[in-house]
């Protein structure tokens, strides 16, 4: 039974050490996948509001008014005041203004990829 002991000893801490591996791989991993959510949300905010008129940061309706290079994306205060009352036929977002977690990343995925 003493003479056993160690490699008791040594399995425990194998266990262990698996164990905290796994718990390490699991946190990564669900860290990862939150960021990975934001940035879909953003995108799929984009998607469901705003590429029917602007795809790819065009301006399907107004082509001499596109997303890329808008002065309206100079800042996120001018960006949210417009989206809240812009020029028909663009619909108000003042769902999307009223929720500053949305506006924010609809701000920076539109920024990012249509410049300010
Ligand atoms: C029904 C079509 C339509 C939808 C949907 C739409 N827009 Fe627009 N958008 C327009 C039109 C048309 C204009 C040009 C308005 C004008 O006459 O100044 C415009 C202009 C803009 C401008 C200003 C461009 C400039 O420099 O003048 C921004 C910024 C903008 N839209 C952002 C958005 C965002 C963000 C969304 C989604 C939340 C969105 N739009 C959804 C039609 C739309």
């Amino acid at each position: 039974m003493i003479k056993q002991l160690p490699i008791f000893i040594k399995a425990l801490f194998l266990i262990f050490l698996i164990n905290s591996a796994f718990v390490l791989a699991y946190n990564s991993f669900s860290q990862s996948s939150m960021s990975g959510k934001n940035q879909i949300n953003a995108e799929k905010l984009f998607k469901s509001n705003c590429s029917g008129c602007h795809l790819s940061g065009q301006n399907l309706i107004k082509p001499d008014k596109p997303l890329i290079g808008s002065q309206k994306l100079k800042s996120k205060e001018s960006f949210s005041a417009f989206i809240s009352a812009p020029p028909p036929p663009m619909p108000n977002f003042k769902n999307i203004v009223e929720n500053p977690s949305h506006l924010d990343a609809l701000y920076k995925y539109v920024t990012s990829l249509m410049g300010k």
